[in-house]
């Protein structure tokens, strides 16, 4: 990829969304009134909007290694926060990746240095679900369902905060856990059962 050919290819793009709709930038800068926040991987193959087939203002976004939202992480909680009781979003949806390198990382005892912190939370999810996924002999399936818990441990994350609790009690909202699947293209929505599983922590997060 040639750096400057971007500048062209924006131009490109200008002229095809006037050529469309001349007052669209115009529109364009008046607000956001985004219904989805799309927490998912910095992976570049998974452009969350691409493979969503959104346009600009619809979801707003926010991406890092291995879609993880860290408790402490002032980034995602400060994202989360804006999104839900600022642009009142009605969906927080988690996406996961096969194939991801972050995930794959967290599996392996190499030394990535700042990533290790980081590739911890992804450790941790090992560790609550260890023995489901011990018992998985093929390394690839193994692989696979880490991403799939890894999803499900990070909504819980997004359930846990203080906003979308509040949110929770104030209005619809709904938060879904989906996997994207580099070999197919397919977007899988892993339809996990929130209920049970916060029914199961609600007494040590005093989650209402
Ligand atoms: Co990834």
């Amino acid at each position: 990829m040639e750096i400057n050919r971007i500048f062209t290819n924006n131009q490109a793009w200008i002229d095809q969304k006037i050529k469309s709709d001349p007052q669209y930038f115009e529109k364009l800068s008046k607000g956001q009134y985004p219904d989805i926040l799309y927490i998912g991987c910095s992976d570049s193959r998974v452009s969350a909007e691409e493979l969503m087939g959104v346009s600009p203002g619809d979801v707003f976004v926010l991406r890092n290694i291995a879609n993880v939202i860290p408790n402490s992480d002032i980034g995602s909680q400060s994202v989360i926060s804006y999104a839900v009781s600022y642009l009142k979003v009605k969906h927080v949806v988690v996406c996961g990746h096969y194939n991801c390198g972050g995930i794959k990382a967290a599996m392996e005892s190499a030394d990535m240095g700042i990533l290790n912190s980081w590739l911890r939370n992804i450790r941790d999810v090992y560790r609550l679900h260890r023995a489901e996924l011990d018992v998985i002999t093929d390394e690839e399936e193994r692989y696979r369902r880490l991403v799939e818990l890894n999803v499900q441990e990070q909504c819980v994350n997004v359930l846990k905060t203080a906003d979308v609790q509040r949110a929770n009690k104030e209005r619809n909202l709904s938060v879904h856990g989906w996997v994207f699947d580099l070999k197919t293209g397919q977007l899988r929505d892993l339809k996990i059962d929130f209920n049970s599983i916060l029914s199961d922590i609600k007494k040590i997060y005093k989650i209402v």
